[in-house]
């Protein structure tokens, strides 16, 4: 940590706040310049609102420096123009006193057994607490339980911090406070549908001036602020949103796999429902849930939920369900591969697709991992393309140690397997020069052959 001293700004008012907001003169911290963290600081930069970004890896502080970027949806051209806005990216914890406000982005993954793991979130508090000044506001933005913002988060900000002060609750005014709020963050990864601004910002404070404060500050970059009563209700809105499509992903899941056995395709069905104006939304079955969200998110609130003595069973059935997804994708190409007198032991199998959805670059808790390492286990020998990922190394929970395969002679493969439906994919292509494609996505609608298993 750096020994250099800071001035330290003397306004801690709340109208001060706000209108260094309106004036664009607010200076704003964004802790966690990941997936989350680096597009929100983008798009306040755009609003002419200068963001200091912090990160623990050095490598990425250094890159964003440089005016690189590591994501690929964002050009290193987006973070030299942020840089002439004034967008830097530090990881001196000393700098946080120059700061009018605190968003918070880092992760909230789960530990081995299944449980929340606060660690990021502790740490970071921990790391901004000596250098938090009366009249700053912090907003946490990681996906968590319900009450982490104030049991948690806000207890290690009090304790830590040098000058004794306090988060304002509601009722409570006496200069000497900080402010702080929960918003969490509702990105649709490779989704191009919705403009980032459009998608409404929920806020909860602590106490009404927190509230007023978070959403003037989202009020600058988003269309629509919607504030709640506190920030355990920001909280568990973020897990209702993420528990609905993991149980709804689940359901269809099932439903898909009852039509197999009946010989109906699951695709057509929910088209055709599709059409209905009211009371139907499509979800999709597919190999298995990846990303950091749907697949943990649940489990944070299933975990809180036994403080209550609750069960929650449908989020530990969605879970049951969706967790064996890539169990049966095993099943299903060996029963392909058997129709052309084949055992899964010994056969070539390409997979295609390694991130955990279409057109991204995140591998995190893709399903591609384990359906890889589940068919190594049968003995299949396994290649795998992604465009997005040169090599797949070791993660947390796997070390595959593997190159992208070209995609080149195809035939070579006994089944090329469809785990993830990329636009850039030629499907015609696939299908005519592979001996056999088991699709887990529907990626191959409209083409018909013999060749394909959809599963
Ligand atoms: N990725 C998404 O699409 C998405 C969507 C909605 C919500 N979320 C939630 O947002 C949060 C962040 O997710 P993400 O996908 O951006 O994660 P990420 O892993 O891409 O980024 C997190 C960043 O935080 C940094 N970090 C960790 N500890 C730190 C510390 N003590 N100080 C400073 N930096 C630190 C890491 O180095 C990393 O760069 C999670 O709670 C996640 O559940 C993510």
């Amino acid at each position: 940590m750096s020994q250099t001293t800071y001035p330290t700004p003397t306004s801690n008012s709340v109208s001060d706040f706000l209108t260094k907001i309106e004036k664009r003169q607010a200076r704003v911290a964004i802790i966690g310049l990941g997936y989350v963290g680096l597009p929100l600081a983008l798009l306040y930069t755009e609003q002419k609102i200068k963001v200091t970004g912090f990160d623990i890896d050095q490598r990425k502080v250094t890159t964003l420096t440089q005016g690189g970027s590591y994501i690929v949806r964002i050009l290193p051209s987006e973070i030299q123009e942020a840089r002439a806005k004034g967008f830097e990216a530090t990881s001196d914890y000393g700098r946080i006193t120059e700061m009018d406000a605190i968003i918070i982005c880092v992760p909230t993954p789960l530990n081995e057994y299944h449980e929340p793991d606060l660690s990021y979130i502790t740490d970071t508090a921990k790391a901004i607490a000596p250098h938090l000044r009366a009249g700053q506001l912090v907003v946490l933005e990681s996906t968590t339980y319900p009450g982490t913002t104030e049991e948690i988060m806000v207890p290690i900000l009090e304790k830590g911090n040098k000058n004794g002060l306090k988060a304002a609750r509601k009722g409570s005014s006496d200069g000497q406070q900080f402010f702080v709020a929960f918003s969490p963050e509702r990105e649709d990864p490779g989704n191009t549908t919705v403009a980032r601004r459009d998608i409404p910002k929920v806020v909860g404070g602590l106490d009404p001036q927190a509230a007023e404060m978070a959403a003037a500050m989202y009020g600058t970059i988003f269309n629509r602020v919607v504030r709640v009563s506190s920030p355990a209700a920001a909280e568990m809105t973020k897990l209702l949103e993420n528990i609905y499509r993991c149980v709804n992903i689940a359901l269809v899941n099932e439903l898909k796999m009852l039509s197999l056995r009946m010989n109906l395709d699951i695709w057509e069905v929910i088209e055709a429902a599709s059409t209905k104006p009211f009371g139907f939304q499509p979800f999709y079955p597919g190999p298995g849930l990846g990303g950091h969200c749907i697949p943990v998110d649940p489990f944070y609130l299933s975990w809180k939920a036994k403080e209550w003595d609750f069960r929650t069973r449908f989020i530990e059935l969605a879970g049951e369900i969706n967790i064996n997804m890539p169990y049966h994708m095993i099943e299903y190409v060996g029963k392909a591969l058997n129709q052309h007198k084949k055992a899964l032991n010994g056969s070539k199998i390409l997979v295609r697709g390694g991130a955990y959805k279409k057109d991204i670059d995140d591998l995190r808790e893709s399903p591609a991992l384990t359906i890889i390492e589940l068919l190594q286990e049968q003995g299949a020998v396994v290649s795998y393309n992604d465009p997005f990922f040169p090599t797949v190394g070791k993660g947390r929970k796997y070390d595959l140690q593997m190159k992208c395969a070209p995609l080149e002679n195809l035939k070579q493969y006994d089944c090329a397997l469809i785990v993830t439906n990329h636009s850039d994919y030629d499907y015609q292509r696939i299908v005519r020069e592979s001996q056999l494609v088991v699709d887990t996505r529907n990626a191959t609608k409209g083409i018909d052959s013999p060749k394909i298993v959809r599963c």
